[in-house]
């Protein structure tokens, strides 16, 4: 069974850039619920898979696993999601700085081709900042599709850019949205570790492994 992981700040530590009310519905009812549909789908499949990621990767590409894959997915996005905020983020340092001004040429270009690409996608899904061929890139997914089913890519930052994350805040703006996100709340230590992790130092994030389910006396 996967658990829900608990967000790790208080409701309101992103207030105003993202209300309390809003991670309220966001992490407490959505992903909970990709959460509980993934448990219900894989008991339902009698499956037992040792992590996350292997239920994505092995569902990957439609078909018979599309259901599996699509709460799957959800529920390691928006972990990651969470823990790509905080309240206190700073700017970026150190190599993640070099590594934005290589491929972007700096913060302020790369906040303009954030908000750009993420403004531009159709549709719901996510706005991803990746390391990838020894670069950094700024892609956007649909719906579900996320970066765990293509090893060559490491996320640093994801913005959720459903209107479920900004609706009840910004009602359509969702330009308004990703630039006040991308001012206030990417937690550019994470993102460090991430590059780090790229770059062959230490582990990228991983959603927590599953516990076992308690066996029926
Ligand atoms: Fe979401």
């Amino acid at each position: 069974m996967f658990t829900l992981p608990d967000l790790p700040y208080a409701y309101d530590a992103l207030e105003p850039t993202m209300s309390a009310k809003t991670l309220h519905f966001h992490h407490d009812k959505h992903h909970a619920t990709y959460v509980e549909t993934l448990n219900t789908l894989l008991r339902e499949a009698g499956q037992t898979p040792g992590s996350l990621e292997d239920v994505i990767r092995q569902n990957a590409g439609g078909g018979p696993g599309a259901k599996l894959f699509n709460n799957a997915a959800q529920a390691w996005n928006h972990a990651f999601f969470w823990k790509a905020m905080t309240p206190d983020g700073g700017k970026p340092s150190g190599d993640l700085d070099a590594a934005i001004r290589a491929s972007f040429g700096g913060l302020a270009q790369l906040r303009e081709i954030f908000v750009k690409e993420g403004v531009a996608h159709f549709g719901s899904g996510w706005a991803w900042l990746v390391a990838e061929g020894g670069k950094l890139s700024v892609k956007t997914m649909h719906d579900a599709q996320d970066t765990v089913t293509n090893p060559a890519t490491t996320p640093l930052l994801v913005c959720d850019i459903w209107e479920h994350a900004y609706y009840l805040d910004y009602q359509n703006d969702r330009k308004g949205f990703l630039g006040a996100w991308f001012d206030a709340l990417p937690n550019w230590d994470f993102a460090a570790s991430q590059l780090a992790a790229a770059n062959g130092r230490g582990d990228p994030w991983r959603y927590a492994t599953p516990k076992a389910l308690a066996k029926s006396a």
